[in-house]
């Protein structure tokens, strides 16, 4: 993280879950002016990270500090509100509303011309703009994940949280989505963390890597410095 000395984003001893049951247990972390990738197995805990970032989940414990604020309990229109865009894992669309209505509900937030943001998505994914009056509910796979990161991409965000955004896409729209991080990263500068299965196609796009298992951060390094052994160990395979 050197190229920044304040992290935009501060995590310390964050506990959450659901209900009674604890699924990170005291993680510690720092993102700044970055790609942040976080892997780990199935189950690891990386969308309940990513979902109590974006404050969808309460807290059990400890601290999340967001652009140098407390932000551990405000609710999630909040922190979108102050900056933080989030793509789920699933269900990142309004079904029944238009590509282009769900553009425009992404655009509420956020202070620049609406116009002016959305062509800047279309630019990104022009397959989008080919689309904008249909249904997002009709949308394939991979259109709705371009939708899903147009939408949070609309709300002009600093810190954009990115949960397997390839997962069950075919192959040539996962390295299209790989190419759109990089894009969406060079052209704006914004802070990403994006959780992943594909450990080797994130490493390549990641400046720092965390490896969570069991709910807890197995390690976080420079990805150039990340060997396969450890990501095994990681992984625990
Ligand atoms: N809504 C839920 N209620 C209870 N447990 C859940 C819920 N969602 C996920 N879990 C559990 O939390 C753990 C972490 O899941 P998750 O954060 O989805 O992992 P990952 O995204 O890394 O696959 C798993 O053991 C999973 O079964
Ligand atoms: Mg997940």
């Amino acid at each position: 993280m050197s190229e920044t000395a304040t992290p935009i984003l501060e995590v310390r001893g964050l506990r959450s879950g659901y209900g009674g049951v604890t699924v990170l247990k005291g993680l510690d972390m720092d993102v700044g002016n970055e790609v942040f990738a976080v892997l780990g197995a199935n189950g690891a805990g990386k969308t309940t990270l990513l979902a109590t970032l974006a404050r969808l989940i309460p807290l059990q414990g400890g601290t999340i500090r967001f652009r140098g604020n407390e932000v551990s309990g405000l609710p999630a229109f909040e922190t979108a509100g102050r900056g933080v865009g989030y793509v789920p894992q699933e269900k990142g669309v309004f079904a029944d509303l238009s590509v282009f209505e769900n553009l425009c509900v992404g655009g509420m937030i956020g202070q620049r011309d609406r116009d002016e943001r959305m062509a800047e998505v279309f630019g990104l994914f022009p397959d989008l703009a080919a689309l904008r009056t249909q249904l997002a509910g009709t949308l394939s796979g991979g259109e709705s994940r371009m939708l899903a990161c147009g939408r949070a991409l609309m709300q002009d965000p600093k810190l954009l949280l990115l949960d397997e955004p390839t997962a069950g896409l075919s192959p040539l729209y996962v390295d299209m989505f790989f190419e759109k991080v990089r894009e969406i990263r060079a052209t704006r500068g914004v802070s990403i963390i994006l959780a992943e299965q594909n450990a080797t196609k994130a490493l390549a796009v990641a400046d720092r890597v965390m490896v969570l298992s069991l709910g807890e951060a197995f390690l976080t390094e420079e990805t150039g410095s990340l060997t396969t052994e450890k990501l095994k160990q990681g992984y625990r395979i």
